[in-house]
């Protein structure tokens, strides 16, 4: 059950809103540090899966590194306090004012996606008098085992430089004047469970190709793994911290690193899943034909997970735990929200505690990829983020019927 150390702060503040357990985080966060100072690998959050400016701050703090993907977000970044040397950007449609935006900055590297991309890095860097460092990310054609809109590693995806452009990317970055060869950049996907298994296979492809590209004459300071280290989202209570210490030992242990080579992971999920939770009231308790609905005042739009990718979140009434213990039985429920879509159901047939109007459901593990995937469709305002030590200053629930 998602742990709440003041219930009655809790239940004053107003529904949905994204409620961060910051003893987790940072636990989660301090976590992370340790073993980065202790393998030498430097972790470089990344910050698509939750752009909070508090989250953020923690992290850089510790020293933790940003992997981007647009201009704002490098901004973002910046205002949070990263060391700009210390960000990456990524993604395969940079924009000519993102490229700029990232020089301004001064970041730590470009992650070229193509060969097109190259050139223009190149002819930009050119134009404004600047070196770009420039990572090759690669496409190392490696199946993560997840979900097939999260794969990012195989040849039939869109990221990443393939085998038969290697020595023309080679050529080309050693050729430009303006472009300082940084390293190598790989990330073959997201939610990886198996990560033992995957991470091995994956570091004995990249010690492959790190000495394709060494062998045709590119000196490769810097490898950097991707993200991709899996939470569990079946029992966030029992698995709070992800499997980060096997994912850095997986590493230690299979990458051949040359004591000059710097190692870099960029994880995203793994370090806020777990630490967010969707809280939303309910509405209705509607009986169908033959099945039972929550109807919720959190929607779609507030958590796409569910709707997008079919992504199973643990679901909890809080109110019933919380005030009654285990005194109520249990139910079968379908939790909907209320937007115009029948996707926007945030799990079918699930058990809980007999549920009433206005009792507080948490959906949990939705630190990364919720908030920041939301939108106002059907006009509906944006949740906002709520810290487990600060209840007293998140906007509170209004009594519209006073003075009836
Ligand atoms: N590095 C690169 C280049 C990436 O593309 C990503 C994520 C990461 C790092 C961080 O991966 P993570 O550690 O979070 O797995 N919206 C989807 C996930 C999309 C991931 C995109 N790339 C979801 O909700 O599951």
């Amino acid at each position: 059950m998602l742990k709440i150390d003041d219930y009655a702060a809790f239940c004053r503040v107003a529904t949905p809103f994204y409620y961060y357990d910051i003893d987790l985080f940072t636990r989660t966060a301090d976590l992370v540090a340790g073993l980065s100072e202790r393998t030498g690998i430097q972790v470089h959050y990344s910050l698509k899966a939750n752009s909070d400016h508090r989250l953020n701050d923690i992290l850089s703090a510790r020293g933790i590194g940003a992997d981007c993907v647009s201009g704002d977000e490098i901004e973002f970044a910046v205002g949070c306090g990263y060391d700009p040397k210390k960000i990456f950007f990524a993604g395969v449609g940079k924009t000519d004012k993102e490229i700029c935006q990232a020089f301004q900055v001064g970041i730590g590297a470009f992650v070229v996606e193509s060969l097109e991309e190259i050139e223009i890095v190149g002819d930009i860097a050119r134009r404004l008098g600047r070196k770009a460092p420039v990572s090759l990310r690669i496409n190392p054609n490696i199946d993560p085992h997840t979900h097939h809109y999260i794969t990012t590693g195989l040849y039939e995806d869109k990221f990443g430089i393939s085998d038969r452009s290697f020595d023309e990317a080679v050529a080309m970055v050693l050729g430009n004047p303006y472009i300082d060869v940084f390293g190598l950049q790989f990330h073959i996907g997201s939610q990886i469970m198996e990560v033992a298994d995957v991470v091995k296979l994956e570091c004995e492809k990249v010690n492959d190709i790190v000495a394709r590209f060494e062998a045709a004459g590119m000196e490769v300071k810097n490898i950097d793994l991707g993200g991709g280290l899996g939470v569990d989202y079946d029992e966030p209570d029992d698995n709070p911290l992800p499997d980060f210490e096997v994912w850095f030992k997986t590493i230690a242990d299979n990458l051949k690193r040359r004591p000059d080579q710097t190692v870099h992971v960029e994880p995203g999920r793994s370090l806020v899943a777990q630490s967010g939770s969707l809280i939303t009231e309910v509405l209705y308790v509607k009986k169908g034909e033959n099945r039972r609905f929550l109807m919720v005042d959190a929607g779609m739009n507030d958590l796409i997970r569910p709707a997008l990718y079919g992504a199973y979140h643990k679901i909890e009434n809080v109110t019933a735990f919380y005030e009654d213990g285990p005194k109520r039985e249990n139910r079968v429920y379908d939790v909907v929200g209320p937007v115009c879509e029948s996707a926007d159901c945030f799990g079918k047939e699930r058990v809980l505690a007999k549920s009433r109007r206005g009792d507080r459901i948490a959906i949990r593990s939705a630190g990364a990829y919720g908030q920041v995937m939301a939108s106002h469709y059907n006009m509906r305002p944006l949740a906002p983020s709520v810290y487990s030590d600060r209840l007293a200053e998140a906007p509170r629930k209004k009594d519209y019927f006073i003075g009836e």
